[in-house]
């Protein structure tokens, strides 16, 4: 599985940069290609010698080679690698990826690596714990950073407790299984709907909701990341895709979000729909703004938009069908009766009086409901693990 996989191998200066030397070996056994970046304190712990004779290959650290003056490219190793792994990554490492401060090689070449970045904490228990750590954690698990959480044992401050960087062997099993998640959906194409839709009241005034599109937007990433071709049908949200290969189309209303969604799901394998679309729209859009002086009280009329759901359920021609169910109170039995109605697979609920889950938070708690009546509750989790979550339960209807 890791035969000829360009790896760059990231080690900071913790006590557990012993243990890099062994994750190399590992690595180097099982094929990959490996290319060391250390940092300046990383060097205290372990020398590059020692590195460089296991992977091969020179050892990086200086922006450029003291003898020569050779400039070392963070951007084409960047570019290089198929994926970055960070272990041991101290707090001050944590932090400074976290915040984009590239005063070091290990974090220029982070901050050009297109790839999958992930990384293995290694600290004392109560810098781990630390507000600004998890904090830091949260920041790199937000930005699709794989975090592989250290285990809890005796540190080498003779304290005993949660921070000693995960053994070499599991971190290779959470390499091996990320390429081989990375695989799984390729040659399948995904439709997700994200974000809100705008309905125009006249040029200025629009009914909207409070949907920022995160659930959406971690969802494509998810999907891309595990190869799937994607498409991203967004109503006006502010976010960015950062895998290049999915495919966006913004819309603003729901009907344009219907059109555009009926389009590009034909010849889909799976759509997901996890935009909160406007049920009703003015029937009549003002084409000049509404001036207060001219109106004292106003009344609209609102007719129901088409549900993008209900259309794809009522042809489903062999495409797996996911829906969302945002509900404030008789959460299940709404779930349900949508699941039903729409002619869905699946549904995930979530629900509006759990402070961890819904609009515009970088978490969300989960259920999903199978047509066939089976249920699986997610704890909260980041809205990208939470999608990690979902494919991996719909996992077995779309392969
Ligand atoms: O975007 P975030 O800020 O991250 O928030 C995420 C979220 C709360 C918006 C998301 O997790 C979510 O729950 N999305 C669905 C919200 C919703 O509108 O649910 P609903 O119960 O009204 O609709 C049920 C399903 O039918 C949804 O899949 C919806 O996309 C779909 N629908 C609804 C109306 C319509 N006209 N067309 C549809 O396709």
């Amino acid at each position: 599985m890791l035969k000829g996989k360009h790896i760059v191998l990231g080690i900071s200066g913790g006590i557990a940069a012993y243990k890099s030397a062994y994750l190399l070996r590992l690595l180097i056994k099982k094929g990959a290609e490996v290319q060391v970046v250390i940092t300046p304190n990383g060097k205290e712990f372990i020398t590059p010698a020692t590195l460089a004779a296991l992977s091969g290959k020179p050892v990086v650290s200086e922006f450029f080679a003291a003898n020569t003056g050779e400039w070392h490219s963070h951007v084409d190793l960047g570019l290089w690698a198929d994926l970055m792994v960070v272990a041991p990554a101290t707090a001050s490492t944590i932090g400074k990826m976290a915040n984009g401060i590239a005063d070091n090689m290990l974090i220029t070449t982070y901050l050009s690596a297109k790839e999958q970045v992930m990384v293995a904490p290694a600290m004392d228990l109560d810098m781990w714990a630390h507000p600004s750590t998890q904090r830091n954690v949260a920041t790199l698990r937000r930005d699709g950073v794989i975090i592989v959480e250290p285990g809890s044992g005796e540190l080498a401050s003779g304290l005993s407790g949660k921070g000693r960087m995960e053994e070499p062997e599991n971190i290779v099993a959470a390499i091996e299984s990320y390429f081989s998640k990375k695989e799984t959906l390729k040659g399948k194409k995904v439709v997700i709907t994200a974000g809100p839709t705008y309905e125009n009241i006249d040029p200025v005034r629009f009914i909207g909701n409070y949907s920022s599109g995160k659930m959406g937007f971690a969802l494509a990433e998810e999907f891309a990341s595990r190869g799937a071709d994607v498409t991203v049908v967004a109503g006006p949200v502010s976010l960015q895709c950062e895998n290049g290969s999915i495919h966006r189309i913004d819309v603003t209303s729901a009907h344009q979000m219907y059109d555009a969604c009926l389009s590009a799901s034909r010849d889909a394998d799976c759509v997901v729909l996890a935009a909160a679309v406007a049920d009703y729209a003015p029937e009549v859009v003002a084409e000049t703004k509404i001036k207060r002086e001219n109106v004292e009280d106003m009344t609209i009329r609102l007719v129901r938009n088409p549900d993008i759901a209900a259309a794809i359920g009522s042809e489903k021609d062999g495409r797996v069908l996911v829906g969302f169910a945002l509900e404030t109170d008789h959460e299940e039995e709404n779930a349900i009766s949508k699941l039903k109605r729409k002619n869905l697979d699946w549904i995930v609920l979530n629900s509006l009086r759990n402070p961890e889950a819904g609009f515009m938070k970088d978490t969300n708690k989960v259920s999903v409901i199978g047509a066939s009546g089976q249920e699986i509750r997610f704890p909260a989790k980041s809205k990208r693990e939470v999608a990690s979550d979902i494919i991996d339960t719909i996992m077995p209807s779309l392969v």
